[in-house]
């Protein structure tokens, strides 16, 4: 089910047999000359809009910009500051807990967001803590390409120029659920050079077209049909054990 194409009495009737939900979250940020911006929210609302069926699973709104200071200084990028982010977790894990939800799942699709998201988990089962609620809830933050078996894939259909930015695994993906967006450029180098992410002018300055040590001319829908329907199978299986998981020790 997508919570936005969900009524509320659907939604209750959802929570009579599950408390998970799953939340789509990542960047909307440059992915060099040929990746579209929004490549890292795209990337896990596609793999959970194509698993969503097969699953039973309630897919959340994509939470869909993030942390992506080092990318500002390439046009169309928005970022949020790491508290701003924090803070709107918080209240999106609120908003969901006040309904009954217990297990709320973050299906991320940016490296860049993943200390933020810890900090976010943080200050969330702090104010639990501090109020001594006796039952909380269960958060739990997964990368689309830790799923299971995915970096696998990834690196098979890659094995030279996958890098980690504008990546051709994440590019493909966006190519398979969006071909009428496919874009093309002549790359130069063929593979982007690598080093340290700091500020936007220090990263715009080291890494001319945006990307990070990728080719990302090797994409193509075909392959990233592979990955969307590898990583909806992998995200089933790891929403249904997260869901079995009891909250506290001694349930
Ligand atoms: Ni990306």
């Amino acid at each position: 089910m997508l919570l936005a194409l969900s009524t509320w009495p659907e939604i209750e009737g959802y929570l009579e047999r599950s408390k998970t939900v799953v939340v789509p979250i990542g960047s909307n940020e440059q992915h060099g000359p040929t990746g579209l911006l929004g490549t890292d929210w795209l990337c896990p609302e596609i793999i959970a809009h194509h698993a969503h069926g097969e699953g039973d699973l309630l897919i959340a709104p994509t939470f869909n910009v993030g942390m992506a200071q080092h990318h500002l200084g390439f046009p169309g990028s928005i970022s949020l500051r790491p508290s701003t982010m924090i803070a709107a977790m918080r209240d999106w894990t609120v908003s969901l807990a006040a309904h009954g939800f217990e297990k709320i799942y973050f299906l991320n699709g940016h490296g860049g967001n993943v200390a933020t998201i810890e900090a976010a988990f943080s200050e969330i089962y702090s104010e639990a803590s501090w109020r001594r609620e006796a039952r909380g809830y269960a958060l739990k933050l997964k990368n689309w390409w830790d799923l299971p078996g995915v970096m696998a894939l990834c690196n098979r259909l890659f094995p030279e120029g996958h890098g980690s930015h504008a990546t051709p695994s994440e590019i493909a993906i966006t190519q398979f659920a969006y071909p009428d967006a496919i874009k093309s450029a002549n790359y130069a180098p063929r593979i982007a050079p690598t080093g340290p992410i700091r500020e936007a002018a220090d990263f715009r300055a080291r890494y001319a077209d945006g990307r990070m040590g990728s080719d990302p001319g090797q994409a193509t829908p075909e392959k990233g049909g592979q990955i969307v329907r590898l990583a909806g199978e992998a995200l089933i299986g790891d929403v249904r054990a997260f869901a079995a998981e009891a909250i506290h020790g001694a349930d």
